[in-house]
């Protein structure tokens, strides 16, 4: 059957290049003859009816903003079996032939509830967490690396000339993706992510491990803490009482969602875009476009949901190897 019409929401938490994604899917869509049903504020627009037809002119101009044209929101109404069971059937009413989720975890376990009922969806992965073990990328990460890089550059300015101890928390959810690769890019001596567990973030590891680097000559200090371990104000606290070393935490919050997306989030954003549009045209619904050895391609969504990609402590060895 020819796909007529497909509709496009943006749910969870924002991340940079989802507009660049939102671009690519409207263009090839309607490029190939289908109209865009655009669906405001996540799955809390589509169960109140909150939709606007959109055409190549709609997406003009917003290639390169952060954030999402088409907002987005948490909605714990689509937990709910009756709130998948109303969603299912706008979706209906709406006539769509796909419903194309763009957004994380929760947004694509919305997307398989749907399925399950009878819709079918296409789930672009978006999120500055990279916290989806199908896929080795997600859009809007590769920007947040960068902003955090940045501002935690900013802070290394003023630790070194105070000589302090700097605590800088990153976002990330559960996953320390995000605090890896800023700590990686930004030369931090220690990085707390929860995948390493209670043993290795421990305070006295981590004080003792500031005392020998002061001792090798190091003037300045630098730790990077993953938001799913936290307590980043204890832990500085701790660490001046215990070494005597000024230190100062800074907690990097939303300013990482925000901001004008890289090349490469563009860039993967727009193929993953059109690869989901082509998916519609082949009929192959119910998948999650993924990134994986250097190629994009179409998983199961149940498939893509529940799959566990392995922690692996490569890039953190080496943060360890390069640190002093
Ligand atoms: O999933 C993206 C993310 O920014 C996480 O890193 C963070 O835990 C969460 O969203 C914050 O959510 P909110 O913006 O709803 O406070």
């Amino acid at each position: 059957m020819k796909p007529k019409k497909i509709g496009l929401l943006t749910s969870g938490g924002d991340a940079p290049g989802m507009n660049a994604a939102i671009r690519a899917v409207v263009r090839a869509a309607v490029n190939s003859g289908m109209k865009v049903t655009g669906i405001m504020r996540g799955y809390d627009g589509l169960l109140s009816g909150d939709i606007v037809e959109m055409h190549a002119g709609s997406v003009s101009d917003i290639i390169n903003k952060g954030g999402t044209i088409l907002r987005t929101a948490r909605c714990p109404e689509m937990n709910t079996e009756a709130g998948s069971d109303k969603a299912a059937g706008i979706c209906r009413i709406l006539g769509l032939d796909c419903l194309i989720v763009i957004g994380g975890d929760g947004s694509f376990r919305g997307a398989v509830d749907l399925s399950k009922r009878g819709v079918n969806v296409i789930g672009i992965p978006g999120t500055i967490d990279l916290d989806l073990g199908c896929t080795e990328y997600t859009i809007g990460f590769d920007t947040a690396v960068n902003t955090a890089m940045d501002a935690i550059d900013r802070i290394r300015d003023t630790s070194s000339s105070h000589e302090r101890c700097s605590v800088v928390e990153v976002m990330g959810r559960l996953a320390g993706y995000l605090a890896l690769w800023s700590g990686l890019t930004c030369g931090a001596e220690v990085v707390l992510i929860p995948e390493q567990g209670e043993e290795h973030n421990n305070v006295d590891r981590i004080i003792e491990q500031i005392l020998e680097n002061r001792a090798l000559g190091k003037t300045h200090n630098l730790i990077v803490v993953a938001e799913g371990v936290g307590g980043s104000d204890a832990l500085a606290k701790e660490i001046e009482r215990a070494t005597g070393i000024e230190t100062r935490a800074t907690i990097l919050g939303h300013l990482q969602r925000g901001g004008s997306p890289t090349a490469l989030d563009r860039v993967r954003a727009a193929y993953m875009g059109y690869k989901a549009v082509e998916c519609v045209i082949n009929n192959e619904y119910n998948k999650v476009i993924i990134y994986k050895d250097g190629g994009y391609s179409a998983m199961d969504i149940v498939e893509a949901v529940n799959y566990e990609r392995p922690y692996d402590n490569a890039m953190h060895d080496i943060i360890k190897l390069l640190a002093r």
